[in-house]
C-alpha cells in the first residue's frame, strides 16, 4: 500500500477479523464541513481497529477544516473531494484516480457522513447532487447513517428536524447528537456523537441480524419524576442513554419495540412506539398496560424509590428546615415478574456504588427476573449519563463480565445473552466418557475460538489473493 510523502502509513493489528459474507468490511466514510471534522480522523481509527477497510470522501467545506492528508495517511487511500478532481501527487494512492463517485458507491459496505451538517443533511433529503459526497449518496445502496453536529438551533430548526424525518422514512440511520457545550458557546442538543459510538451503530448496520425478528420487546428508559410543589421534584441524573441505546439495537436486529421513557433529551429510534411518562406511578401504569404483549421485557430505567406522601399545591418557600414524608413506589419490575406470561423473558438493571455482585445477584433472586445487569453507578466512563458503560450481565447460574464499551455496542452484548437465555443450558458435552456441564462461558469461549480460527483462515486467504 503506497503512503503519502513523508507519511507512514502503518499496518493496524487486526484481532477478531468481523468478516462480511467472508471479506473485510468496507466503509465510505463522509466528511462535511463542520468542526466536529477532527474527530472524523477518531471515527477512521475506530473502524480501523474493528478491521474495516476504511476510503474517505470529504465536501469542499470539510477540507477549510481538516486536510485531506490527514485521512490519506490514516487510510492509505486517495480522498476524494471534487467531482473533477484530478489526482494530487500527495495522494496516497494516485493509481486509483480512475475510481469516480459510481465506483465508490458500489464499493462501499456502508456510508457514514460525520459529520453530518444541516446543509449535507439538506442535500441528501432533496436529491441534490452537486458535489462528489451528495452525488454519491444518491448512488449508494448499502446501508447509509449520518452522524449531525451542529448548532443547537440550526439542529432544532424544522427544516433540519424536516429532512431527517425524510431521511429516517427512507432507511437513514440517524447516530443522535449528545448535549453539551458546542463550539459556538452555546449549550444544547447538536454535539456530534462519540467516534466509538458512531463506529459501533456502523458495525451493527453492516452485521444487520434479524435475530429479533418476531420479538416485542419492552424497553423502560431514562428516570422518573416525583413532584414535591408545582415547580420541584425527586429526580436523578439518568440520561436514558442505555434504554435507548437497548431500543434501537433490538429494532434493528427485527425486533417491534415499545419504549416506556421518563423525561430524556433523546430521540427515539425511528418507528418504535414512544410512550413518555414522568412519575414512577406513570411508569408502571405504562409497562403493565403493554407488558403482556411483550416476548422481552428490558428494564433499564432508573425508577424513583420513593416519592412525597403528599405533593404541595403550591411553591414550597423557604422557611427553616423542610422535612419532605416519603413513601415507597410501587417495584414495577417484580409486578411484571409476578404477571408474567409463558416464554416472557424479563430482564432488570442494576445500578450499583458499592459490593455489586452481592447486591446485584440479592436483587436477581429479590425480583424473580431471569437476569439482572448489573452495573457500577460511581464509576469513570460508567453508568449514568456516561456514554460508554460497563458491565456484568448476571443470571442465577452465571455472570457474564461485559468490558468498558459504547452503550450501543453494549446494547448489543446484552441482546447477544437475552438471546442466549432461550438457548438450552448447561452445555453437556462427553469427556472420557464422563459427562462434563459446561457453563454458557465455557461453550461460547469455545464458539468464540472456532470463530477466529475461521477469521483467521479467511485472512490468510485474503493475504494470499492480495498479494
Ligand atoms: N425498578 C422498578 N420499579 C421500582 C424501582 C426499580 O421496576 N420502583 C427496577 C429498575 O428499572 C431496575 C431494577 O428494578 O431494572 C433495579 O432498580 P434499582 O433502583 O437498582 O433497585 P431497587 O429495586 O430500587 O433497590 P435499591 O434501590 O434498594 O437498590
Amino acid at each position: 500500500m503506497a503512503s503519502a510523502p513523508g507519511v507512514c502509513v502503518c499496518r493496524l493489528r487486526r484481532k477478531n477479523l468481523p468478516l462480511l459474507y467472508n471479506r473485510v468490511m468496507r466503509v465510505l466514510v463522509g466528511v462535511s464541513g463542520g468542526i466536529a471534522a477532527y474527530k472524523a480522523a477518531e471515527l477512521v481509527r475506530a473502524l480501523q481497529r474493528q478491521s474495516a477497510e476504511v476510503r474517505v470522501v470529504m465536501t469542499a467545506a470539510a477540507q477549510r477544516f481538516v486536510q485531506p492528508l490527514t485521512f490519506a495517511a490514516l487510510t492509505g487511500h486517495r480522498v476524494y473531494a471534487g467531482l473533477w478532481d484530478e489526482p494530487s501527487p500527495d495522494d496516497a494512492a494516485p493509481g486509483q484516480s480512475g475510481i469516480d463517485h459510481i465506483a465508490e458507491a458500489q464499493w462501499a459496505d456502508a456510508l457514514v457522513v460525520a459529520p453530518a451538517t444541516a446543509n449535507i443533511l439538506a442535500k441528501f433529503a432533496h436529491g441534490i447532487a452537486d458535489d462528489f459526497l451528495s452525488t454519491l449518496y444518491l448512488a449508494v445502496t448499502a446501508p447509509v447513517l449520518v452522524a449531525p453536529a451542529m448548532n443547537v438551533n440550526m439542529w432544532h430548526h424544522p427544516a433540519t428536524q424536516a429532512n431527517l424525518e425524510i431521511l429516517r422514512q427512507r432507511g437513514v440511520r440517524v447516530v443522535e447528537p449528545g448535549t453539551g457545550g458546542l463550539a459556538c458557546g452555546m449549550v444544547g442538543a447538536g454535539r456530534m456523537a462519540e467516534p466509538e459510538s458512531i463506529a459501533a451503530v456502523v458495525l451493527s448496520a453492516l452485521h444487520h441480524r434479524r435475530d429479533f425478528a418476531g420479538e416485542t420487546v419492552l424497553v423502560t428508559a431514562g428516570g422518573t419524576r416525583e413532584a414535591i410543589d408545582p415547580v420541584r421534584f425527586l429526580g436523578n441524573g439518568s440520561s436514558g442513554k442505555m434504554g435507548y441505546a437497548l431500543a434501537d439495537a433490538a429494532q434493528s436486529r427485527g425486533a417491534s419495540v415499545i419504549l416506556v421513557s421518563g423525561p430524556t433529551a433523546l430521540y427515539a429510534p425511528a418507528r418504535c412506539e414512544l410512550v413518555k411518562v414522568t412519575t414512577a406511578e406513570e411508569m408502571r401504569a405504562a409497562v403493565l398496560e403493554r407488558a403482556a404483549g411483550a416476548t422481552l421485557v428490558i428494564k433499564a430505567a432508573a425508577v424513583a424509590d420513593y416519592r412525597p406522601l403528599a405533593v404541595s399545591g403550591h411553591k414550597l418557600r423557604r422557611e427553616g428546615p423542610l422535612t419532605l414524608e416519603l413513601t415507597p413506589t410501587e417495584d414495577i419490575l417484580a409486578e411484571v415478574v409476578r404477571r408474567r406470561r409463558p416464554g416472557q423473558l424479563i430482564v432488570g438493571f442494576a445500578a450499583e456504588t458499592e459490593n455489586q455482585m452481592e447486591n446485584g445477584r440479592a436483587k436477581l433472586l429479590r425480583k424473580g427476573a431471569d437476569a439482572i445487569v448489573v452495573n457500577n453507578a460511581a464509576g469513570e466512563h460508567v453508568g449514568i449519563d456516561s456514554d460508554t458503560n460497563a458491565a456484568t450481565f448476571l443470571t442465577p447460574t452465571t455472570a457474564i463480565e461485559l468490558p468498558l464499551m459504547p452503550k450501543r455496542q453494549l446494547a448489543d452484548r446484552i441482546l447477544d445473552e437475552i438471546l442466549a437465555l432461550r438457548r438450552p443450558r448447561p452445555v453437556v458435552i462427553e469427556l472420557d466418557g464422563r459427562e462434563v456441564p459446561q457453563t454458557r462461558n465455557q461453550a461460547d469461549e469455545r464458539a468464540r475460538v472456532q470463530e477466529e480460527e475461521t477469521i483467521a483462515a479467511a485472512r490468510a486467504r485474503r493475504r494470499l489473493i492480495v498479494e
